[in-house]
């Protein structure tokens, strides 16, 4: 056997004359691969006689040691000194900040969306979130939606095979909201707007698309009148389209409003004149709304002879395309660059 002193000299002697990483890298798995010398050195207490085991082990163990480490040693004094050289070589500046990586940017219907809460909430009223997959009850029926109703067939409307669908409209919110509420023995005034995701079963083309966004708002309080309702949507309109509007209602059916009312703007593109956008009437049909109808009260839970309300159904790509004047709505799901680079507020 082997001096094991001399071995350890060999080594570390080895160690020092290693001129560059790669011999060391050699080295290192010369002495630590899987017959490496250093292992199968502290291997061999095996063959050694029982006393001498222990005294040997011991030695190896430290020997093995001291070689890891000047192994270690060496390898960052060559880290060390390529940096220095490479340093030394270029004008690279450590203080410099890193490159500007392009970020991204937000959605305009996200923009607009932000923009509507921030609007929204500064009026008092409250973000309120409802699930993407609603059950028939809260979708139709607590919205005093008749069952024989089309918008229940399957030709309109995504169902699971649980029974549960995808939510057509964010108007379930309104009684989930209300529920929710007066469980906990709260009682109106009550003021929320529901920004979500809504699916239907549609051919998509220039003017529809199967996934879409909507703004619901509701409010409820004593003496809440249709001149509320106009005063909110003049004034969310007005801050939303960067300009002064005109807006004016006419009679449209929603069972879970009593009257409803489409609301219409004059027209931004033609100034109320007569153009393609408008066709050719000077308005533009952008939001349904209503007082909320006693039945959907009650399903929340409020009593209709003491509280009423106003409940509104925005469509998010319709205002947006009014306000960049986007004239296909398949822009907004189709995920190219060229289209979404255009709206450049960046990402908060
Ligand atoms: N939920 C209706 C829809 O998607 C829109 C709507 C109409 C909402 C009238 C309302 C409302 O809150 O009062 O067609």
């Amino acid at each position: 056997m082997n001096d094991p002193t001399a071995l350890r000299d060999r080594w570390l002697q080895a160690i020092a004359a290693a001129t560059d990483p790669a011999a060391l890298a050699e080295l290192d798995s010369r002495l630590f691969g899987p017959k490496g010398e250093v292992l199968d050195f502290v291997r061999s207490v095996t063959t050694l006689p029982k006393e001498e085991r222990p005294a040997f082990g011991k030695a190896a163990n430290a020997i093995k040691q001291e070689v890891e480490q000047a192994l270690a040693a060496r390898r960052e004094a060559f880290g060390k000194q390529t940096l220095a050289k490479e340093l030394a070589a270029s004008d690279f500046d450590p203080t410099e900040p890193g490159p500007r990586l392009p970020r991204g940017a937000l959605h305009p219907i996200t923009i607009v969306q932000n923009e509507l809460i921030d609007l929204f909430t500064s009026m008092g009223f409250q973000w309120q979130d409802g699930p993407e997959v609603e059950s028939e009850y809260y979708n139709f029926d607590a919205l005093n939606i008749p069952q024989d109703h089309p918008a229940r067939e399957s030709q309109d409307t995504f169902w699971l095979s649980d029974g549960n669908l995808l939510r057509t409209h964010t108007s379930p919110v309104q009684v989930r909201t209300m529920q929710r509420l007066t469980k906990q023995g709260f009682h109106p005034p009550l003021k929320v707007v529901v920004p979500g995701r809504c699916f239907r079963s549609e051919t998509v083309d220039k003017t529809h698309e199967h996934t879409f966004y909507q703004m619901e708002g509701l409010v409820v309080d004593r003496h809440v009148s249709t001149a509320n309702l106009i005063h909110t949507m003049k004034t969310c309109l007005r801050v939303i389209l960067e300009r002064d509007v005109q807006v004016r209602l006419r009679p449209g059916f929603f069972p879970f409003v009593e009257p409803g009312f489409e609301l219409d703007v004059n027209c931004p593109f033609c100034k109320g004149a007569g153009c393609s956008v408008c066709k050719q009437s000077g308005w533009i049909e952008i939001l349904p709304c209503g007082m909320v109808h006693p039945n959907v009260l009650r399903q929340g839970g409020i009593d209709p002879e003491q509280f009423t309300g106003f409940a509104f159904g925005m469509g998010l790509q319709r205002v947006v395309m009014l306000r960049y004047g986007i004239d296909d709505i398949r822009q907004f799901m189709g995920g190219d660059l060229r289209f979404l680079q255009q709206f450049p507020e960046v990402a908060r």
